[in-house]
């Protein structure tokens, strides 16, 4: 089995990816949050640093495009094909509202006769040395739309499908549909990703054991709720206290990679609302998140850490 890191914006940039490497056993792929490509082909400086290959090094990178333009597509692929890159990833998943009312991302779903002109013209225009993977959730509004989305993937060497088993309506929430995931396995040849709720190994040697044709497993919020999932499940011992240096490795180059003390402290909090989960058994934990939440500057953020994780 092949594990990856999910793409998860604003949290998973190469700052995290870097220094997740660093402490934990390696993923086969680590997915970039998606970059999203003007009508003028610009990336910004922030998507441009992440792709760049310097801050790449020593892990296979995808890079993840969001945009429902083949020609725009097209030319991306082809400036990620040149700075190196032998895979890129086509985002037909995020559930947002401004993404999803310009029809990109699930969005996109909501139209398979569209979605087939827009892979007709991407597989006829993009380099075939660079593959083109898909990560996609089942439909707009019910899990029945991905019998004809699947049909429209079924009709392109799209290179890997990763399938997160809800539709845009769920967002993150209610279980995730494995007959529906399990009928997809059957009727695609397309290599097949899992992706969503893994939060423990047993969740992984479930998905492993139930659904034997699966290629990867994807790994999101989990992650970041234990970071050391990736050892659990592979088996790998981790250091003892590897969260809390992870964790003052990953606080020390946010401090060292962005603009202001105010830019830090909102990452470093919004992975907070995942992570304090790995530190439960504080007796003061609830207090203690708050104290980190409410915290205004970082010498203020790293008393309230030391109290909790100590
Ligand atoms: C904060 C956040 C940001 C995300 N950003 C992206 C993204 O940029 N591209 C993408 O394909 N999915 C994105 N996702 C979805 C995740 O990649 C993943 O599909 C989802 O979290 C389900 O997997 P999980 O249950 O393992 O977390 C995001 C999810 C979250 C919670």
């Amino acid at each position: 089995m092949k594990y990856y890191l999910a793409p998860m914006e604003g949290l998973t940039g190469y700052v995290f990816r870097q220094t997740h490497h660093m402490y934990y056993a390696g993923f086969d792929k680590y997915f970039t949050p998606f970059i999203s490509p003007t009508k003028k082909r610009v990336l910004k400086t922030r998507e441009l640093k992440d792709i760049s290959p310097a801050n790449n090094t020593g892990m296979t990178t995808v890079p993840q495009i969001l945009t429902n333009d083949a020609s725009n597509f097209i030319y991306t692929t082809s400036f990620l094909a040149n700075e190196g890159y032998r895979e890129v990833n086509l985002n037909l998943g995020c559930p947002s509202p401004t993404v999803v009312s310009k029809n990109k991302g699930a969005g996109f779903l909501s139209d398979p006769e569209r979605l087939d002109r827009f892979f007709d013209e991407v597989f006829n225009g993009v380099d075939k040395d660079i593959k083109i993977s898909v990560k996609t959730r089942l439909g707009m509004c019910f899990a029945s739309e991905f019998e004809d989305i699947l049909k429209v993937y079924n009709r392109y060497p799209i290179s890997e499908l990763i399938i997160h088993p809800r539709v845009r309506d769920d967002y993150y929430n209610g279980s995730v549909k494995m007959d529906v995931f399990g009928e997809a396995l059957k009727n695609t040849s397309i290599s097949v990703c899992y992706n969503g709720d893994i939060f423990d190994a047993s969740d992984a040697l479930r998905i492993a054991e139930d659904c034997p044709n699966v290629n990867a497993i994807m790994l999101g919020r989990g992650i970041l709720r234990n970071p050391g999932l990736i050892n659990e499940i592979k088996g790998i011992p981790v250091e003892p206290d590897s969260v809390i240096s992870f964790h003052n490795t990953l606080l020390e180059k946010y401090l060292g990679d962005l603009k202001s003390e105010r830019d830090v402290l909102f990452k470093m909090k919004e992975l907070w609302s995942y992570l304090a989960v790995s530190f439960n058994d504080n007796p003061e934990h609830d207090k203690l998140l708050k104290k980190i939440r409410k915290s205004s500057n970082i010498s203020e953020y790293r008393i309230a850490v030391n109290e909790l994780i100590k």
